[in-house]
């Protein structure tokens, strides 16, 4: 990779695990600034520690589900190098349960934390941006965001109010010199089906067939590089050609997918 990623500052959230933690030893690499986010301030210290320059690495600890926090969270990252170049909203959870069984509050805590924290976020950075005429939202959605299967209802739901959302926020900002990446990922191989919320909110505890033969995560990370070099709009990361089709057959014909949908139970 040439020098494109070199001294940009680059904000991570979801950074202590999975496709985020990759993010961050694949952007130290290349010459980012970085500010790392997530709950769990071990983890985070673990990744910083491991990344090619970790002197260039700050760490802000943050939790999505705490809305109160996150104008004040956006202001501090802005302090740690003096602006942002590269906001890449990562951090999140999934779902496992059916919508007959799920209660309003699982509902609830996904869209807090898939969607209304990147709302809030962007809308913090969102000045900062405009008065630079320049700046990059990059955001984890998923296949998901453009398809719905059993037992993924809220999580899909937020996936897909994040394409709607920055879909808008694109157009506005396009002659402001601001770039959105919407990240499609198929099955990536990560711990997130172990912090799954079941139909009572609490992690579902147990690794997923499907994500465990999904794409490493490091090489999700670089297949995401080159999309935000390119400045794609809705790139696909992953591995499997069922998946590209899944999207195209989407786009297509949308009724051929809805037919096929309930034989789609996640594994
Ligand atoms: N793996 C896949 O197959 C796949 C496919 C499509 C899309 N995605 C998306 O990729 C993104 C990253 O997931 P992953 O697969 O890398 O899973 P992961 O390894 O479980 O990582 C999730 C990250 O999100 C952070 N996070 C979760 N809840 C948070 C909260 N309330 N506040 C702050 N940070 C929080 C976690 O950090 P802490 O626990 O330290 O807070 C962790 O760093 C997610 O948006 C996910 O929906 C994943």
């Amino acid at each position: 990779m040439d020098n494109y990623f070199n001294n940009k500052v680059t904000w991570i959230t979801g950074a202590s695990s999975g496709i985020g933690e990759e993010l961050a030893y694949a952007l130290s690499t290349a010459g980012s600034q970085l500010i790392l986010s997530g709950r769990r301030m071990d983890e985070l210290e673990r990744v910083k520690r491991a990344c090619s320059h970790p002197e260039q690495v700050q760490l802000l600890q943050l939790d999505l589900a705490d809305a109160a926090s996150l104008d004040d969270k956006a202001a501090a990252a802005l302090n740690c190098f003096g602006h942002i170049g590269i906001m890449v909203h990562n951090g999140g959870i999934t779902q496992r349960s059916l919508v007959v069984e799920t209660a309003m509050d699982v509902q609830r805590r996904i869209m807090e934390v898939d969607y209304f924290s990147y709302v809030a976020l962007t809308r913090a950075l969102l000045p900062h941006f405009i008065a630079r005429k320049a700046g990059h939202f990059v955001v984890t959605s998923s296949v998901m965001g453009k398809i719905g299967t059993p037992m993924r209802s809220a999580y899909a739901a937020a996936k897909h109010a994040l394409h709607g959302f920055f879909d808008c926020l694109r157009a506005e900002v396009a002659a402001d010199g601001i770039k959105v990446t919407i990240l499609t990922p198929g099955y990536i191989r990560t711990n997130i089906s172990l912090y799954a919320l079941t139909n009572k909110a609490y992690g579902l505890g147990k690794p997923s067939e499907n994500i465990e033969n999904g794409l490493p995560a490091d090489r999700a990370a670089k297949q995401i590089l080159k999309a935000i070099k390119r400045g794609s709009f809705e790139p696909y990361i992953g591995r499997f050609a069922a998946e590209r089709i899944a999207l195209w057959v989407n786009r297509l014909a949308p009724g051929l997918l809805i037919r096929m949908a309930p034989k789609l139970v996640p594994k």
